[in-house]
């Protein structure tokens, strides 16, 4: 079986303010400590807030862990997306519905619901906009949890598409 290595990963929500930037900028924390590189991204289903910075209780709890996310801007999607990245991780059910939707019938097995994808939960990150710091603060404990899981699920995978599991022969 030959499995295509992921070398680029979207990381997609409602407003891309709140929950895909604290995503791409875990994500990227994790994979500079482990030493490695991807093309990472993040952007919205809908584009209410593109240009803006992430939402500043994003920002806040990112930073309480040593994380800066705030020279990210958020972005709406687009369709060259579907094409420019390997896998596209949506934050939550209705994420993962409409980007099904934009995505042409080749695209879509690139769309998964992030939680399932990275640790087999296959749970939605719940939308913190109109909570207060505790629920940011649970979104960050499971982004920071998911990301250490992907990591680990894509150089599982990676070094199985390069052969370096085989040791049976
Ligand atoms: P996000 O949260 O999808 O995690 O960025 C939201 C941000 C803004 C809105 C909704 C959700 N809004 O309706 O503007």
């Amino acid at each position: 079986m030959s499995i295509k290595p992921i070398n680029s990963i979207l990381f997609v929500c409602l407003g891309n303010i709140c929950r895909s930037p604290l995503a791409e900028g875990v994500f990227r924390t994790v994979l500079a400590e482990r030493g490695e590189d991807l093309v990472i991204d993040s952007a919205g289903t809908g584009g209410w807030h593109a240009g803006e910075q992430p939402d500043r209780r994003s920002i806040a709890v990112a930073a309480t862990h040593g994380v800066d996310i705030s020279g990210q801007r958020a972005r709406k999607v687009r369709p060259e997306d579907f094409s420019r990245f390997d896998l596209i991780l949506g934050m939550d059910r209705a994420n993962v519905r409409n980007l099904e939707a934009l995505a042409s019938p080749a695209a879509r097995g690139r769309v998964h619901l992030y939680l399932d994808f990275a640790t087999g939960n296959a749970a939605d990150v719940p939308d913190p906009y109109y909570d207060g710091a505790e629920a940011f603060a649970s979104v960050y404990r499971m982004i920071r949890e998911a990301s250490e899981a992907l990591a680990k699920r894509l150089e599982a995978s990676a070094s199985l598409s390069s052969g370096q599991a085989s040791s049976t022969m």
